[in-house]
C-alpha cells in the first residue's frame, strides 16, 4: 500500500493512474482507529472499483468537544496493518498543517439537516465535516465513495453536499457491522471499560425494544418513557431517541410505514457518547 501524507503527490500518483487505465476510483474516509465496520467500507470499495484509497485524519473541525477530541483513539501502526490486510491500495494521512492551511475554515449550513438529532447536541459537527469530505473529494476525486448506515445522518448531510456541490461522486451507504451480542462496532467502544462494554449495550437492546413496541402500534410518547427508564436502570445517560422518516429525518410520532421508519439514539456510557440507528424492517 503506498502511503501519501501531501496534496500534490497523491494528486499526481493519481492522475497517473488515471491516464493509466485506472477507471475508477472508491474512497473511504476513516478517522482511523480502524475496525471491522471500516474494513467492509474497504470490502465494498474493492469489489466495485479499479483502485481503493482509505484516508484516516481526526479532523478538528467536527468535534465540539475539545476533550472528545483529545482522547479519540489513534492507532496508527495497526491501522496501516489492517488496510495492508484487506488489500487497500493507497492511504491517504495527512496532517492539520496540509488539511487547514486556511486561517479561518469556512463553515456550512445544511438548512435544518444539521441542526437536529446529532446536531442539535454536537454545534457545528456536520459543517466540519462536510467541510472535510469536500476537501476528500476534491483532492481524490473519486468515482464512488464509501459510507457506513452507522452515522446514517452523517450519510444523508454528504448526500445533500453531493447533490447541492454537484460532485461528481456516487454515495454507498454501507450497513452497520456489529459485535455478537449486537453492539455497533465504534472506534469510541476502545475506550469502553470492561463493566462499561456491557452497559454499552444498552443502546442496541433500547433499539430493539423501541421497534417491538412501534410495529405494534405504540406511540413515540411512550416508547421514549419505556426508554428512559430502562437507561436509568441501566445507568446509562440517555441523549435522545428518535423515529424519522428515512429520507429526510424529519421526527414521526407513529409508525406511518415501517419501510420509510429509521429509529436514532444516542446516550453516553460513562463519559463515551455512543450512537446507533436500526431500520424498522
Ligand atoms: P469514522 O467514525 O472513522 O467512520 C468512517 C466511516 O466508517 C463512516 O462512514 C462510518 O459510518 C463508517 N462506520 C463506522 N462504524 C461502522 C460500522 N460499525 N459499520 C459500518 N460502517 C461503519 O465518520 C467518520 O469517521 C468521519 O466523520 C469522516 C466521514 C471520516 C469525516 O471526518
Amino acid at each position: 500500500m503506498e502511503i501519501f501524507k501531501e496534496v500534490e503527490p497523491i494528486r499526481a500518483f493519481l492522475d497517473f493512474k488515471r491516464r493509466n487505465s485506472v477507471n475508477s476510483i472508491g474512497l473511504v474516509p476513516t478517522m482511523g482507529a480502524l475496525h471491522k465496520g471500516h474494513l467492509e467500507l474497504i470490502k465494498s470499495s474493492k469489489k466495485e472499483n479499479d483502485l481503493t484509497i482509505a484516508t484516516v485524519y481526526v479532523n478538528p473541525t467536527q468535534f465540539n468537544n475539545p476533550s472528545d477530541l483529545a482522547k479519540y483513539p489513534r492507532t496508527f501502526e495497526q491501522d496501516v496493518a489492517l488496510l495492508n490486510q484487506a488489500g487497500c491500495d493507497i492511504l491517504f494521512f495527512p496532517s492539520n498543517e496540509v488539511m487547514y492551511s486556511a486561517a479561518n475554515p469556512i463553515k456550512i449550513d445544511f438548512g435544518g439537516l444539521d441542526k437536529i438529532l446529532e446536531g442539535k447536541f454536537r454545534p457545528g459537527h456536520f459543517s466540519g465535516v462536510g467541510l472535510v469530505v469536500s476537501k476528500l473529494f476534491n483532492i481524490i476525486q473519486p468515482t464512488k465513495a464509501y459510507f457506513g448506515q452507522k452515522d446514517y445522518q452523517q450519510f444523508q448531510v454528504i448526500s445533500s453536499l453531493v447533490e447541492q456541490l454537484m460532485f461528481p461522486v456516487k454515495l454507498e451507504c454501507v450497513p452497520t457491522v456489529r459485535e455478537e451480542d449486537g453492539l455497533a462496532m465504534s472506534s469510541r467502544n476502545l475506550r469502553l471499560a470492561p463493566e462499561m462494554r456491557l452497559k454499552a449495550l444498552t443502546l442496541y437492546n433500547s433499539l430493539q425494544l423501541a421497534k417491538n413496541l412501534l410495529l405494534d402500534g405504540i406511540e413515540m410518547t411512550i416508547v421514549r418513557e419505556k426508554t428512559i427508564n430502562f437507561f436509568e436502570e441501566n445507568q446509562v445517560k440517555l441523549e435522545y431517541i428518535e423515529l424519522a422518516d428515512r429520507k429526510n429525518l424529519i421526527s414521526l410520532n407513529f409508525v406511518l410505514d415501517p419501510k420509510d421508519s429509521i429509529l436514532l439514539i444516542s446516550g453516553y456510557v460513562g463519559e463515551v457518547r455512543l450512537i446507533d440507528n436500526i431500520f424498522l424492517v
